[in-house]
């Protein structure tokens, strides 16, 4: 599997999401992805399957130096005391004895972003995280993050699809050399039923959601965490790997409609906030 390097820490390119699978539901969908092949998995505290993500992994017999696993910190945890808590508690239900990426999951209006970044940053200089990340921050937070705070960013998870732009944001972190991971690559699914995606996908001898998955995984600097339940789309998303588009098929997925955003909670930060 190919690898992109940042701070140090190289991180598969096609991972594997885990979001709603709750309990122990995710055991036998996470076997069956490392049975399959993924070596990064993307799970979170508010997933509520830290554990079962643990167990699968434990299951697997795949040694933890080839695997690589992310979680995440709810945004009402981000006091450096709480979210140290935080941290810990995901530990002990993974069952490991450190992970490869701890994100901030969503800023929040009332954090001290240079407290809670230095607190990850602390994880990170111990050995319990080999790198840090942040999702869902806007572009001046994350302008903020790096060049103010001056933070070890090595990752930035953000929803992007063949449906929702992310140019200003990919021209900023590659200026500073921080891979995009696409959270949502599917856009939860829909992509898999899109007429245009559906024609490409003919023309390649593949699924309209392997076309989504190929355009992100076709684009320098870009991470992308499918989820899949079904094991047949663990494959499928797997063989988007081998799929390259051409010139046309670019211009095809360019003419998609870009603003559409799927995943809105009320205490996303505003996406439109001007880039001072
Ligand atoms: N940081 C954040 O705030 C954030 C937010 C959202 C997501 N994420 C991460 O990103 C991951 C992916 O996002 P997501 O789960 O929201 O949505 P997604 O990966 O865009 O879409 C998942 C949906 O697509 C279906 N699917 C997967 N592969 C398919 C294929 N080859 N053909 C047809 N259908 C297919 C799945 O069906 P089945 O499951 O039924 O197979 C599921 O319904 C999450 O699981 C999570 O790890 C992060």
């Amino acid at each position: 599997m190919e690898t992109i390097t940042t701070q140090g820490v190289a991180i598969p390119r096609l991972g594997f999401g885990t979001f709603r699978m709750p309990g122990a539901d995710a055991q036998p969908v996470v076997e069956s992805a490392l049975a399959l092949g993924y070596r990064h998995i993307d799970t979170a505290a508010m997933y509520e399957n830290e554990a079962a993500v643990g167990a699968a992994i434990a299951a697997s017999g795949v040694d933890r130096s080839e695997l690589f696993v992310t979680t995440k910190v709810w945004h009402d945890q981000l006091a450096p005391d709480t979210l140290r808590r935080a941290f810990d508690s995901s530990l002990r239900k993974l069952g490991l004895d450190h992970v490869d990426l701890y994100m901030i999951h969503w800023p929040s209006k009332e954090m001290d972003m240079g407290a809670t970044l230095d607190a990850l940053t602390a994880l990170r200089d111990c050995g319990l995280t080999r790198a840090i990340g942040v999702c869902n921050f806007n572009l001046p937070m994350i302008r903020h993050a790096v060049e103010a705070i001056g933070a070890p960013i090595a990752n930035v998870q953000l929803e992007y699809h063949p449906f929702l732009s992310q140019g200003p944001m990919l021209a900023y972190l590659r200026s500073k050399g921080i891979p995009l991971t696409a959270y949502a690559p599917l856009a939860q699914g829909r992509a898999a039923s899109d007429p245009t995606l559906a024609a490409l996908g003919r023309a390649h001898g593949c699924s309209a959601a392997q076309i989504a998955v190929a355009w992100l995984l076709n684009q320098p600097d870009v991470i992308v965490i499918p989820k899949a339940a079904r094991r047949e789309s663990q494959r499928a998303n797997l063989e988007a790997l081998g799929v390259r588009l051409g010139d046309d098929d670019r211009a095809a997925i360019a003419a998609l409609p870009k603003n559409q955003r799927f995943v809105r909670p009320p205490f996303a930060p505003d996406w439109d906030a001007a880039d001072s």
